[in-house]
């Protein structure tokens, strides 16, 4: 059945639901709790400085970085508009350390809430788009006090995720297993409407995202990489590529859905003990699903992101993706186990991407 012009986010969702009995009316519920925190934190957003939004918090997160502002208050927004519905039984959130349960005075449903309150947050004083990620997952053990164990599943098992931009519009991108769709905020009636259905990456790009600060802490296949996008017609690839970053992955993601690219941020040497910079379980895995049913694809590199077995509620992974092929070509380049350590022209010691010795 077509989509009618001006079709709801909610209308959206329940013609979902009478295709496939796996989405209820309680994960239809849950997501319009998240869409409607999403549609708050637009509004503090929007509102920046004449709300006494900017600016730096008090405290620090778990992965101890300093919190803004609106972290806290995007933090508390999610929480409070998911916690009331009786669909979740707990939420774990990037800024706190523990899952948390729902109050006792309100019902616990079978849903396991995981998110990102506002993903980008260097960029919320400077005025550039900034969003918020979330990922719905089985609780395990219904009827139980979740723990943060019960959160460790891989990204497969999302029932679904998504995420919300706010940029000049605010647009909220979502799966729920069957493609991915797009959805724009109506300033005047407040709802989100579908202005984007069936949502498809192009399997090939000449842009990619990557903070280039970085290269000299790049492992080798990523160097490699780089260098022959930078080397444009003259180079192996044979074409010139463009380079993009934002610093709010949401962004990034959002450009690539819309056009097509590869987004990086691999792991490298620069913190020797992280892995990687970004979180595995409310940004990298939600992203992946979106990415995937987007026919795109998200990998660390050597593995599918959406099938990596969590081990911390916290834990960062290298992430890379976007435009299929190149994510393959990435992948095939770490498998190169022939590969020159940095000894190219671009990284030697007069290149534009000096290795790291
Ligand atoms: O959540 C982390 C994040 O803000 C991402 O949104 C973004 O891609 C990245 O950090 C930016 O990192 P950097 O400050 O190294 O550019």
């Amino acid at each position: 059945m077509p989509f009618r012009d001006n079709t709801t986010l909610a209308q959206y969702l329940l013609a979902e639901s009478r295709k496939n009995p796996d989405i209820g009316t309680d994960l239809v519920a849950l997501i319009l709790d998240a869409s409607r925190a999403c549609k708050l934190i637009s509004k503090l957003v929007a509102q920046g400085a004449l709300a006494n939004v900017l600016g730096k918090a008090e405290g620090v997160n778990v992965q101890g970085e300093e919190q803004a502002k609106l972290d806290v208050m995007s933090d508390d927004t999610f929480r409070r508009s998911t916690e009331f519905g009786g669909h979740v039984c707990a939420v774990a959130s990037e800024e706190q350390d523990e899952p948390v349960p729902v109050p006792p005075e309100y019902p616990r449903g079978e849903f396991l809430l995981l998110y990102d309150p506002l993903d980008g947050s260097s960029n919320i004083d400077v005025n550039v788009a900034v969003g918020s990620i979330f990922s719905v997952l089985r609780m395990p053990r219904p009827g139980k006090e979740a723990v943060a164990e019960d959160f460790l599943q891989p990204g497969t098992r999302q029932v679904a995720a998504g995420y919300a931009i706010y940029g000049p519009s605010t647009m909220l991108v979502l799966t729920v297993g069957n493609g991915v769709a797009g959805f724009t905020l109506h300033p005047l009636i407040g709802d989100f409407v579908l202005t984007h259905p069936n949502i498809t990456v192009p399997a090939q790009t000449q842009e990619f995202a990557v903070n280039a600060s970085n290269s000299r802490f790049w492992e080798p296949p990523v160097k490699r990489y780089v260098e022959e996008c930078m080397a444009g017609t003259e180079g192996p690839r044979g074409k010139d590529f463009n380079m993009r970053w934002i610093a709010s992955m949401v962004a990034e993601a959002h450009r690539i859905l819309m056009r097509g690219g590869v987004f990086m941020y691999p792991r490298d040497t620069k913190k020797p003990l992280r892995p990687g910079r970004l979180r595995l379980m409310y940004e990298a895995n939600p992203i992946a699903l979106i990415m995937e049913q987007a026919g795109a694809a998200a990998s660390t590199g050597t593995e599918r992101i959406l099938e990596v077995t969590p081990s911390d509620l916290h834990q960062r992974i290298p992430l890379i993706f976007g435009s299929r092929e190149e994510v393959e070509r990435i992948e095939a380049y770490h498998r190169d186990s022939a590969i020159p350590k940095a000894d190219t022209p671009l990284f030697n010691a007069r290149g534009l991407f000096r290795a790291a010795l």
